[in-house]
């Protein structure tokens, strides 16, 4: 890749960072259809309670993470820092945003790397798309000690980018040869459009076991995407 694409590829790292802190809407979600009824005569205590949960054969001591949000630039090396750092002290999962900036240039490894200096201990996740090949993934995952791999999977965003993907149909084969050659769990995920029953059937079909639905709580890639062009879609 030239210097054109890595300096197109910081510059779309830092405005996704921008214009989603911009555009972020409250949409509710389905936890507001929730009432949960309380007891005045409880027969355990807090003692008795636990948080802790299995999550893609991790078990985790709270019930969620940060989401694979950012990297490969200077001003989000700073971002990954400061998520590492909250996750070390609360103890929860951190994903790195996709790393395929840093596979293709090497000189912007350390704006992932930095999450597991900061935190060497915590759970960390890789984040790749089904457009990297499986050894690039293992390079994802080792420049992290990742013990975990995010696939991201993101067409209708791909499409609103004018230097997006466009052609989607190999990556059902690649994501299973991740299943077959990948040795720690694999979580494949949205980035805020949801799935359907069909898509998470099939991807339980070539062997994945960990779907995160990425459904919208208030991101909405679309129009982020959308913001980043210069002609606004037209
Ligand atoms: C600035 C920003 C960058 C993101 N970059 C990535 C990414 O690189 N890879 C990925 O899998 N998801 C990415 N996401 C998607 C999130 O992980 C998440 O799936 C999405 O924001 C939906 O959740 P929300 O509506 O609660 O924010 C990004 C989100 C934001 C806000």
């Amino acid at each position: 890749m030239g210097k054109k694409e890595d300096l197109l590829r910081e510059r779309r790292k830092d405005e996704h960072v921008t214009l989603a802190y911009k555009s972020y809407e409250e949409t509710g979600t389905a936890f507001d259809e929730i009432r949960l009824l309380g007891t005045s005569l409880p027969k355990i205590g807090v003692s008795d309670v636990s948080l802790a949960t299995q999550f893609a054969g991790l078990t985790m001591k709270l019930p969620f993470y940060i989401n694979a949000m950012t990297g490969g630039s200077a001003h989000t090396a700073g971002i990954n820092r400061d998520l590492a750092e909250i996750a070390r002290e609360v103890g929860i999962a951190m994903a790195v945003g996709s790393q395929s900036a840093a596979i293709q240039n090497p000189l912007l490894e350390d704006s992932y790397r930095i999450a597991r200096k900061v935190n060497p201990d915590g759970y960390l996740f890789a984040n790749v798309s089904p457009e990297v090949p499986v050894d690039a993934a293992k390079r994802a995952i080792e420049m992290l000690r990742a013990d975990a791999l995010q696939i991201h999977i993101n067409p209708a965003q791909e499409l609103i980018m004018p230097e997006g993907d466009r052609e989607f149909g190999h990556w059902i084969e690649t994501i299973k040869r991740y299943t077959e050659e990948i040795r720690i769990p694999i979580i494949v995920k949205e980035v805020g459009f949801g799935m359907r029953r069909e898509t998470v059937a099939r991807l339980a079909s070539l062997g994945v076991k960990t779907v995160d639905l990425g459904g919208r709580g208030g991101t909405n890639f679309a129009k982020i995407e959308n913001d980043r062009r210069r002609d606004h879609g037209f």
